[in-house]
């Protein structure tokens, strides 16, 4: 980050103190309030609507432009282009990878996708009919038990090797999720397919018959795993930020970061928006839900719309909603009346004055959830594959956390508005 001035603040009726500013290679400049303290005051920003919690050279967002770059290059490119094998050497180290980089990596990913089988036994202790996010929290959180020979965080070779078991052994518990929800038994991951390829096998083969994943419906996973795999400092990732900042190991930052993403608000969105859907049921109920969305009296949102950044339409929707054609005509389905439904939706919306005066547009959940259903994954996973597709971005972040010099614990302050000081009293003189 460059210098670029300072900011002065002026308080207590005369008093000021100057904050530099910084500015970073695109994007708003910041202003470094670390000095605030002398004042004896502390900023207010709940949410943290105005607060850059850190520097970055990860992904970049532009909300006014609906831009989304990943170490520089544009969401829409390496969707067309790139596969997630490459989007992920990319993320993690900053450059897209050349043939011999590329093999080596995807080579490494593919050997380490089997799981500990002592860690089968977890899922015994959940219900069967248990949330998948509930089961995915539990047994990425337990990787920790098993994997402790590469857990020195300030080690880069171990930080290197968790985040290989972690990029490798995550869609193998996803689709355990799945087949212990089902009652179907595990199937093992196969070497010989591709990272996406094996995740639908995983989730969809039987022990009593040969499963070829279909390779159009591979190639709009691999996609979609793309679309999700990192977005600068969301809710997710601060948290998976926030837990490592305390020294925690990577498995229990990133299970954290699944807890966070479970939220209706973040990436549980997905399901929700499915929900609200199949609530809706056509078309002529459309403007009841519109017109529930605009009452300020209700709390109710319409799911997959909106975003704190995103003031304009997010580029992953866009590319999300050419994959849901490209999976529908391949299955036939191209009259899916729950596409229908939502591309209904979509126009109503964005011509109305509420959805266009408060820029909300449809943003990255909005159409993942009907691609997914196409492909055969059942809504309550949905969210599990959104975790699946942002591990690396949870990873990538958390060891630039770990690498960075600035890094402190995080500590937020606060605002206290509680009692003032008061001594305890006997029960027999209280009111
Ligand atoms: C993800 O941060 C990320 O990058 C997240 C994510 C990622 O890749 O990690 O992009 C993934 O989480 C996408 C968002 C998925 N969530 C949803 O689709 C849920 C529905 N959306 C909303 O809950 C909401 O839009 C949020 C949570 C996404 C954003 O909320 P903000 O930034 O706190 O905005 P806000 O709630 O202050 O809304 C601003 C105004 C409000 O009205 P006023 O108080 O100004 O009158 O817009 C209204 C809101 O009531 N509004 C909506 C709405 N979203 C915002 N009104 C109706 N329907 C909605 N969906």
């Amino acid at each position: 980050m460059n210098s670029n001035g300072k900011a002065v603040l002026t308080y207590d009726g005369g008093k000021s103190i100057d904050l530099p500013v910084y500015s970073g290679t695109i994007g708003p400049d910041v202003i470094d309030i670390r000095s605030l303290g002398q004042t004896g005051m502390f900023t207010y920003d709940p949410g943290f609507l105005a607060t850059a919690s850190c520097q970055s050279a990860i992904t970049y967002i532009d909300g006014d432009a609906g831009l989304l770059y990943y170490r520089g290059y544009p969401i829409e490119q390496l969707a067309e282009h790139a596969d997630f094998m490459e989007v992920c050497y990319l993320l993690l180290n900053g450059e897209l990878p050349n043939k011999s980089q590329r093999e080596s990596f995807e080579g490494n990913i593919r050997r380490h996708t089997m799981v500990h089988d002592q860690l089968t036994n977890f899922f015994k202790g959940f219900r069967r009919d248990a949330h998948p996010m509930a089961v995915m929290v539990g047994v990425v959180g337990a990787l920790s038990a098993f994997y402790h020979d590469a857990l020195n965080i300030t080690n880069a070779e171990h930080r290197a090797i968790s985040a290989t078991r972690l990029l490798a052994k995550v869609p193998t518990i996803a689709a355990m999720c799945y087949r212990y929800n089902t009652g179907l038994p595990f199937i093992y991951p196969r070497n010989d397919l591709s990272y996406a390829a094996n995740f639908l096998y995983m989730m969809f083969a039987t022990p009593c018959e040969e499963y070829v994943p279909n390779s159009v419906l591979v190639k709009a996973f691999d996609r979609i795993l793309t679309l999700h795999a990192d977005h600068e400092q969301n809710a997710s990732t601060s948290t998976v930020r926030l837990a490592g900042s305390s020294g925690a190991n990577p498995f229990a930052c990133i299970a954290a970061g699944i807890a966070a993403l479970w939220g209706p608000a973040h990436g549980g969105a997905n399901e929700a928006v499915l929900k609200q859907l199949g609530e809706m049921g056509d078309v002529s109920q459309v403007g009841k839900y519109i017109s529930r969305a605009k009452d300020k009296d209700d709390s109710f949102r319409l799911m997959g719309f909106g975003h704190r950044v995103y003031k304009n339409m997010d580029p992953r929707a866009g590319v999300m909603r050419k994959t849901c054609h490209d999976v529908l005509n391949e299955l036939g389905l191209h009259d899916d009346p729950m596409f229908k439904l939502a591309l209904e939706l979509e126009r109503i919306a964005l011509e109305d004055e509420y959805f266009i005066s408060k820029k909300l547009y449809p943003n990255v959940d909005f159409y993942s959830g009907i691609v997914l259903r196409a492909l055969g994954i059942p809504v309550s996973m949905f969210t599990a594959v959104f975790a699946l597709g942002r591990t690396v971005g949870w990873i990538t972040q958390w060891n630039e956390m770990i690498s960075d010099p600035e890094q402190k614990i995080g500590r937020p302050r606060q605002l206290y508005v509680g009692p003032t000081k008061r001594d305890w009293l006997p029960v027999e003189q209280r009111g």
